[in-house]
């Protein structure tokens, strides 16, 4: 996949790469805003790296500014659906604590729907965010559950492909 600079207006330069085009001061970056918000605001116990990050499917979007990355997401594939026809997982969402309520994790889903919209998508949501992802389409589905210490709510958004084709089919 291209690096792609989407915007470059600062503090806001939407970055989009796979794991081979990560250069070492980026991915130190990227873990950097994870672990400090995973491990050590959110103190969240499971392991951080899963072994997905390398994956060629993978996508890594993060905004970056002087101050290394704001906001962060992935997008790993699945081989075979975890829910109904979803194989795409967007997780590991997180924006610095100073970057906070600017609209950045939105800007990093917008993006998501905009390359991956037409297939369906997964998402394991903390549920003191839910609205977020609702916001663009995703359903709460399933009973809530702990993992990592953390309520969360699995949500589904249906790809805008089949819901075109649900639009036409007849009554
Ligand atoms: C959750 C998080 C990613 C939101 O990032 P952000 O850039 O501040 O979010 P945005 O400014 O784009 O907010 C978009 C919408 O998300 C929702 N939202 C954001 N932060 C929220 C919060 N603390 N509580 C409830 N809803 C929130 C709101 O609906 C908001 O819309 P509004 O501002 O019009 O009310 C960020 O607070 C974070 O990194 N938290 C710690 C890690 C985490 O919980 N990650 C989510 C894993 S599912």
């Amino acid at each position: 996949m291209l690096s792609i600079k989407l915007c470059s207006v600062p503090n806001r330069s939407l970055l989009e790469k796979s794991w081979r085009e990560l250069t070492t001061d980026e991915l130190y970056s990227i873990l950097k805003l994870r672990t400090d918000v995973f491990f050590v605001e959110q103190r969240i116990d499971e392991e951080e790296l899963d072994n997905r990050d390398q994956e060629p499917g993978t996508m890594h979007l993060w905004i970056a500014d002087d101050a290394g990355t704001a906001a962060y997401l992935r997008v790993i594939v699945d081989d075979h659906p975890a829910h109904a026809d979803a194989r795409r997982l967007i997780g590991r969402v997180a924006v610095r604590k100073d970057r906070r309520g600017e609209g950045l994790a939105r800007a990093l889903i917008e993006r998501v729907i905009a390359v991956h919209g037409d297939e369906a998508l997964l998402l394991h949501a903390q549920e003191y965010v839910t609205s977020l992802y609702a916001e663009f389409g995703f359903e709460p589905f399933g009973n809530s559950y702990i993992e990592a210490g953390i309520s969360h709510i699995s949500m589904y958004r249906a790809g805008t492909a089949s819901r075109s084709a649900e639009s036409i089919l007849p009554l």
